[in-house]
């Protein structure tokens, strides 16, 4: 930890870094998913889904920059590397045999869900831990979470 005059305990900031650290790997498994979506998807949706994928990856890429200087600011190490990120990450693979839209919708939307859930989780926690200013980022980034859920799942959602 490096020495700070932020106001949060060090206690605080230890927890909460360790927390967002793992968030963090999520984020970046989020990140080179909806990419592995933009690149791969094949069918009668194709150029929606292409475009929808990439929205979806720069939004995952802002919260990846979101996570990580949170971190550096409460005197942390943003442990953001590809490889530290696959070892840590809680999300499944995506599924590598994903071709059509239908697929992807499915494969994508599972994720979204996942990432969504650990950063609900993440924003109790770090309320709890009494660091409002993290829990109000992680809101944020579940908020727009939920938004690319709905985007992604409407796909599927023609009849109830
Ligand atoms: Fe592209």
């Amino acid at each position: 930890m490096f020495k700070t005059k932020n106001d949060l305990p060090e206690d605080t900031r230890a927890m909460v870094i360790e927390l967002l650290n793992a968030r963090l790997a999520d984020a970046i498994d989020l990140q080179s998913q909806t990419k592995q979506a933009h690149w791969n998807v094949k069918g009668p949706n194709f150029i929606a889904l292409h475009e929808l994928f990439d929205k979806i990856n720069k939004n995952a890429a802002d919260n990846v920059d979101d996570l990580a200087e949170r971190i550096v600011q409460l005197g942390g190490v943003a442990e953001g590397t590809v490889r530290t990120a696959a070892k840590r990450t809680s999300l499944a693979e995506y599924p590598s045999y994903t071709v059509d839209g239908r697929s992807h919708v499915e494969a994508l939307s599972s994720v979204l869900a996942a990432f969504g859930k650990s950063v609900r989780r993440a924003v109790a926690e770090t309320s709890d831990l009494g660091d409002a200013d993290t829990a109000d980022l992680l809101t944020e980034i579940s908020c727009s979470i939920d938004k690319w859920l709905w985007f992604v799942e409407a796909h599927q959602q023609a009849q109830r």
